[in-house]
């Protein structure tokens, strides 16, 4: 193993599925895994089998289609968890198991009411069980970094006699501060005997907006492994991101020396772009390294000086992530050959029907909108790829409002072999769009937040609207496209009610067993 390499563990699939209004299908993990596969990542934390039949499921079908990464499941230091995890690993051509429990003593005391021998030895028998399924295995002393150092140096030495290959040390809290966090990992690769048996891996999160920072620090001082997900998604304020580590690491030699990823960063833009899709949840604009405006500059003295010279203000050049400005590139005319070649040249590798479906939604675009930009044809492959298992779709709608008329809405929507056509007013044309697709679907949404963003310039650009909806107890993010900004928001609406839909299902399938 090379003492430089950096290996990059994307938690985007497990870690990052736990951020408030996200959630995935099987369907949309595997296109999110086979994208981390051309990314470059080298192992792939694919969900945690024992929550729900879903991410079992998830686990598996990654495992199963996936060849170069490492496919990773968590699991608690419990039989049935690891049991579990094996069976959705048993057919991943290289599966890793990652057992986790808490060493900190605010955990010990007040989560799981156990004493520290009784931590290190659930810790060493857990290990010791998976390593009879597998050989990679990972142990996550959670809450490491609230953890007294000299425990959990005790339980890092044992779990790796045990038989642990990756020992990470989760900041779960994003409490580290990067100085110390660094230090941790040093007096860990000091003073645990047989600390080169194992990887030490940093798992940071962002609660203090140091998750990077700390990781950068860990591998600075003897890490080898950093677990991140794309666009810094996870629990709470999320994780550390991935574009943002590797691009540091890159960036400055000068600090990480000959330090490196096995990541291409070219593709980190369609990358970010395929899981805020599918998630539904977009990256602030002013986002490191994927964000809007991360290449663009708005005072006139740095747009004169990164004329003169780009170094000036700009120290990455956009086309190293996958960032490429507007380009006029097909119009009403352009055959289905040309519309493929364009996809392949911006990286998207489709299906048969894939591209199929995307052509035809491309010439329905064209027939309203002249000029067909990137960016245009960017939004019409990742909604196709981004479709949600949909159990409602809209087959026509008409919304009549003006001064002094009361906006009306009537919806006609397809769920299974049934037609709907359902009727409500509202206080506005939107309001009154919402409320008949709520009658239509059986559901009440209460909308917290409701975006229309232009795709491209010009009167005809493409409108995206995204949509932030509360059904109950979950807060739902749903998102659409369409030159027709009413139409844009209903396909958001009706895909958020989608979204809402699978996850109920989901839930209902975990029977009681509990996310951590
Ligand atoms: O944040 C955390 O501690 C985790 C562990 C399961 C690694 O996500
Ligand atoms: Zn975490």
């Amino acid at each position: 193993m090379n003492k430089n390499k950096i290996i990059i563990f994307d938690t985007t699939l497990r870690d990052g599925e736990q951020t408030p209004g996200a959630s995935l299908n099987v369907n949309e993990k595997l296109k999110i895994a086979f994208q981390l596969e051309r990314l470059g990542v080298d192992v792939i934390e694919a969900g945690f089998p024992r929550t729900s039949p879903g991410d079992l499921e998830a686990v598996k079908t990654v495992g199963k289609h996936l060849k170069k990464p490492v496919i990773c499941g968590l699991a608690r230091a419990t039989k049935q968890d690891i049991d579990d995890a094996y069976k959705a690993l048993k057919s991943a051509k290289k599966p890793r198991i990652h057992v986790f429990l808490a060493t900190s003593k605010i955990h010990r005391q007040y989560k799981l009411k156990k004493a520290k021998e009784e931590i290190l030895k659930t810790s060493v028998d857990a290990v010791k069980y998976a390593r009879k399924k597998v050989s990679d295995i990972e142990f996550s002393p959670e809450d490491a970094s609230r953890t007294e150092l000299d425990f959990l140096a005790k339980v890092v030495e044992e779990v790796i006699k045990a038989g642990a290959t990756t020992v990470n040390i989760p900041d779960t809290v994003g409490y580290a501060v990067p100085q110390e966090f660094g230090s941790t990992i040093k007096y860990l690769t000091e003073t645990v005997p047989n600390i080169n048996k194992a990887v030490i891996s940093a798992h940071c999160h962002n609660d203090l907006g140091l998750g990077v920072s700390n990781s950068l620090a860990a591998v600075l001082n003897g890490a080898r492994q950093i677990e991140c997900t794309i666009n810094g998604l996870g629990e709470r304020a999320g994780n550390a991101a991935l574009e943002e580590v590797v691009m540091a690491i890159n960036m400055r030699k000068d600090i990480f020396g000959k330090m490196s990823t096995n990541i291409k960063t070219k593709e980190l833009y369609k990358t970010s772009k395929l899981v805020s899709k599918l998630t539904g949840i977009m990256p602030q604009p002013n986002k490191a390294i994927i964000g809007e405006n991360a290449f663009s500059h708005e005072a006139g003295i740095h747009q004169d000086g990164v004329m003169k010279k780009r170094v000036t203000y700009e120290i990455i050049r956009p086309q190293d992530v996958g960032f490429k400005g507007s380009k006029l590139v097909l119009g009403k005319l352009s055959g289905r050959h040309a519309f493929s070649q364009r996809l392949k040249e911006l990286g998207y590798e489709l299906t048969d029907r894939e591209l199929n479906q995307a052509f035809t939604r491309f010439k329905e675009l064209a027939d309203k909108k002249p000029k067909i930009f990137d960016e245009d044809l960017a939004t019409i492959v990742e909604d196709e790829l981004a479709t949600v298992t949909e159990r409602y779709k809209l087959l026509n709608f008409q919304v009549t409002s003006g001064k002094n008329l009361k906006p009306l809405a009537t919806i006609e929507l397809k769920d299974g072999r049934e037609k709907l056509n359902v009727t409500a007013t509202g206080d506005g044309p939107i309001d009154a769009c919402f409320k008949t697709l709520d009658k239509a679907c059986g559901v009440k949404g209460r909308l917290i937040d409701y975006k229309v963003s232009a795709v491209t310039s010009g009167k005809d650009a493409l409108g995206e609207a995204s949509v932030k909806i509360k059904f109950k107890d979950s807060v739902i993010i749903g998102r659409g496209s369409s030159t027709d900004v009413i139409e844009a928001s209903i396909i958001a609406y009706m895909n958020a009610i989608n979204r809402f839909l699978l996850r109920a299902e989901k839930l209902k399938g975990k029977k009681g067993k509990k996310k951590k």
